[in-house]
């Protein structure tokens, strides 16, 4: 596991992507949004906000977020969005982008994305098209968000014809991780942030997963390990989108379970059925099993992935997804029509072992359908 960074006065943890020319810090750590005001501050003198959040969102964390701004000089205007996944839509970027320009937001202003993935995707995606990019600051409120989607610049919004099939890279100035904002997340939603968590440690730290093992269920119940979890995690993160900032190569190692998991997400309709996390728990715990059934990686790693999912209240096989899905045809072809996909051919995440995920291109589609039949079957 990679050495915890070094906790600043206000015992938050930074960790910095070292991105060529245009480097940027995450900040983690407990009430971070009641000093956001002064980070904004010190970050872009003289600088107006939009704050692009959601109703659930804004009901727990705007006036806290507003008051920081006001108390630090910082005038702030609010564009509010409905919650939901709905809303990474056209419309809603249409809402946003109108409420951005009203709000007289300038080039040298800000857009500040207050809330989980969609409003970041949604929020970074306006502000890399108003008035040709307007800089954008991250603060992320769920744990997935705060491990995945606000560090690393992917914006969009999704077509009627597939998620996130509109969009940029649109890198954040600035991101800030305020981990007391996961304690009034439902446990299941928190769950579902976990999985990307032990992403990182099974595609490319085996120390990370080993303390995932002790701590897990510490990380998701919002022990003090929680924080450095965070942390862990964006180091992960950071370093490999400051090595790939634009997926030409390691960056596709975080789409570790997102094949067979984006199918099975997009079999249940996009709905609570399952969450990402879930999907991608499910997702990772086949690419092990391919894996190990191509002979590429120990049978006991993939049980010890299976094993630490489990343990922590993930779902790990198909059959745990409620209610119907396409059966395995249809689920191939949900998996063709993935955007990792490149030309027809199958690309997949697959591994060596636990902390060692490889690239694997040209994956034999009949191998593939195969091996889902059989695990169906099982
Ligand atoms: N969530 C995968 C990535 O940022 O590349």
């Amino acid at each position: 596991m990679s050495a915890p960074s070094p906790s600043s006065e206000t015992g938050a943890r930074t960790v910095r992507v070292d991105l060529a020319g245009r480097p940027y810090d995450i900040l983690i750590g407990a009430g971070l949004l009641s000093g956001i005001g002064a980070q904004i501050a010190a970050l872009r003198p003289g600088a107006r906000v939009a704050i692009v959040t959601d109703r659930n969102v804004a009901e727990r964390h705007l006036a806290t977020v507003e008051t920081s701004l006001r108390a630090a000089g910082i005038g702030s205007v609010a564009v509010v969005v409905a919650p939901g996944e709905k809303t990474k839509s056209y419309a809603g970027l249409e809402q946003v982008v109108e409420g951005i320009i009203s709000a007289r937001i300038e080039r040298r202003d800000l857009v500040l994305a207050l809330g989980g993935g969609v409003v970041g995707d949604l929020a970074g995606f306006a502000a890399s098209v108003v008035r040709r990019g307007v800089d954008v600051v991250q603060a992320p409120t769920t744990l997935l968000s705060q491990v995945d989607s606000s560090v690393g610049g992917k914006t969009g919004i999704n077509s009627p014809q597939g998620k996130n099939l509109v969009g940029a890279f649109h890198q954040p100035v600035l991101v800030v991780a305020d981990t007391a904002a996961l304690d009034t997340l439902p446990a299941r939603e928190v769950r579902s942030g976990y999985a990307e968590v032990a992403k990182y440690g099974l595609l490319g730290d085996a120390a990370l997963f080993g303390w995932l093992e002790a701590k897990g269920r510490e990380v998701i119940s919002g022990g003090a390990a929680r924080a450095e979890a965070v942390a862990a995690s964006c180091m992960a993160k950071a370093a490999i989108v400051a090595r790939d900032e634009k997926e030409t190569g390691d960056r596709a190692l975080l789409n570790l379970g997102h094949t067979f998991g984006h199918a099975l997400e997009a079999g249940a309709g996009f709905s609570d059925r399952l969450l990402h996390g879930e999907a991608v728990s499910i997702g990772m715990c086949l690419a092990f099993a391919y894996s190990a059934h191509l002979g590429l990686c120990p049978g006991q790693d993939a049980v010890r992935a299976v094993r630490h999912l489990e343990a922590v209240g993930l779902p790990t096989r198909i059959s745990q997804v409620p209610g119907d899905l396409p059966d395995t045809d249809g689920l191939m072809t949900l998996i063709a029509q993935d955007k990792k996909v490149s030309r027809g051919a199958l690309t997949f995440i697959l591994a060596r072992g636990i902390g060692e995920a490889f690239i694997a291109r040209d994956v034999d589609a009949a191998s593939v359908r195969g091996f889902l039949a059989d695990m169906r079957a099982a």
